[in-house]
């Protein structure tokens, strides 16, 4: 049985299977609908229903106060029609909405764990069926280690152009369900499930200036757009800010700098947080936003893309900067990386809803 769901005011029509979400739906068939955490947290997929009848699954009533879902508010991740159903998208992205990759399911292998720093790891997994993922620089998908039945969401940090081997930057926390996995039992030949490509914090085509910020496990997806550029040839003037609380915690710093070398027009500002009394350090000191607001001038006429990514905090702290700044709301991309709620089931944990 499946149901046919009309989005306004876009004008398009999908199929939705039963007992599967809006969102999901879309993301099968390509349709790239607005999202953050995909399981109900953070309002990102909020829309109005205007017809049809649904069920709305968990979420939290920060995303979705009671008293907006009395006015038939709905969030797409946790809607599942049970009748045709009419709704209208509050937020879209007309450039990538019809453009979106198909989310599959792929199978891997874990082909490598390296160490950046105390807490951070580069993780490689190879593809084998299907054997290349398709995805935009910035974007990221949901890894599963099936014997821990734990499923997370990371970002690739290599470019589109190595599609069966990926790479990602993880944090480790501690008590991390995945990152912990990741830190002591994993090892290379452990299978892997990927499911993706999700996000639209991904790189978009133009000549005005590029602004990346973020720190931390953030730095995954603006490396991916970062060398993206590059590979491309794609000489855009660039602002490169790296926020880090000590110098422990900085990584790839010379290879940035040595890469962004081939650019005319390319400033790179790594910045410390929480400098140690008595360590030396000649670069900018402070909180990245801090770091944005002092370093970059007002844009002309909103002419330039930005993507931030990192903890949600971060995102929040440096988006009104940017705006102070002159840019344009709709060319501020981002990914808010969302812990994974405690709140919902582990089903609903694995964000395949
Ligand atoms: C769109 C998106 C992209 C993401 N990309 C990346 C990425 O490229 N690299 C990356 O490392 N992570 C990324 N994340 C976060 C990632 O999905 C996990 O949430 C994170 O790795 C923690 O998972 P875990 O299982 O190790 O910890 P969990 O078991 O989920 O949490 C255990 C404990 O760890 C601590 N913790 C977990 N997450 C955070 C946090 N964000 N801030 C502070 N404390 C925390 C808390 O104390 C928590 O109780 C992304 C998230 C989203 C939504
Ligand atoms: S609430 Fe739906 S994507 Fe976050």
């Amino acid at each position: 049985m499946a149901y046919t769901v009309r989005l306004e005011p876009v004008g398009i029509e999908m199929e939705v299977d039963e007992g599967e979400s809006v969102l999901k739906a879309a993301f099968r068939q390509g349709i790239m609908l607005m999202h953050g955490c995909k399981e109900g947290q953070c309002a990102s997929c909020k829309s109005i229903l205007l017809d049809g009848d649904i069920d709305l699954l968990q979420h939290s009533t920060f995303a979705l106060p009671d008293y907006e879902q009395e006015q038939n508010y709905i969030l797409l991740c946790r809607t599942i029609p049970y009748s045709d159903v009419s709704i209208e998208l509050l937020n879209y992205d007309e450039e990538i909405l019809k453009f979106a990759i198909p989310v599959k399911e792929y199978a891997a292998t874990v082909t490598g764990i390296e160490t950046l720093t105390h807490d951070m790891r580069l993780l490689r997994v190879h593809l084998t069926d299907p054997q290349g993922l398709r995805f935009f620089a910035g974007q990221y998908v949901d890894l599963s280690l099936p014997e821990f039945g734990v499923s997370r969401s990371y970002s690739m940090a290599n470019t589109p152009s190595s599609s069966q081997d990926l790479e990602f930057i993880i944090k480790v926390y501690p008590g991390g369900a995945f990152s912990q996995a990741l830190n002591e039992r994993i090892k290379p030949g452990d299978p892997i499930k990927v499911t993706g490509p999700y996000g639209i914090c991904c790189r978009r085509d133009n000549d005005s200036l590029v602004i990346l910020a973020g720190g931390g496990s953030g730095m995954a997806p603006l490396l991916s757009i970062f060398y993206d550029l590059l590979e491309n040839h794609i000489d855009r003037p660039v602002r490169f800010f790296y926020g880090a609380r000590t110098p422990d915690d900085l990584f790839y710093v010379d290879r940035i700098l040595e890469a962004g070398k081939t650019l005319r027009d390319f400033q790179f500002v790594p910045a410390l947080s929480h400098l140690p009394d008595g360590q030396l350090w000649d670069g900018d000191r402070g909180f990245i936003h801090e770091v944005v607001n002092r370093h970059l001038e007002r844009t002309q006429d909103a002419a330039a893309d930005a993507y931030v990514c990192g903890p949600p905090p971060l995102i929040d702290a440096i988006v009104p900067i940017l705006r102070m700044k002159g840019l344009d709301a709709d060319r501020i991309y981002f990914d808010k990386f969302y812990q994974a709620s405690p709140l919902l089931s582990p089903i609903n944990q694995r964000s395949d809803q």
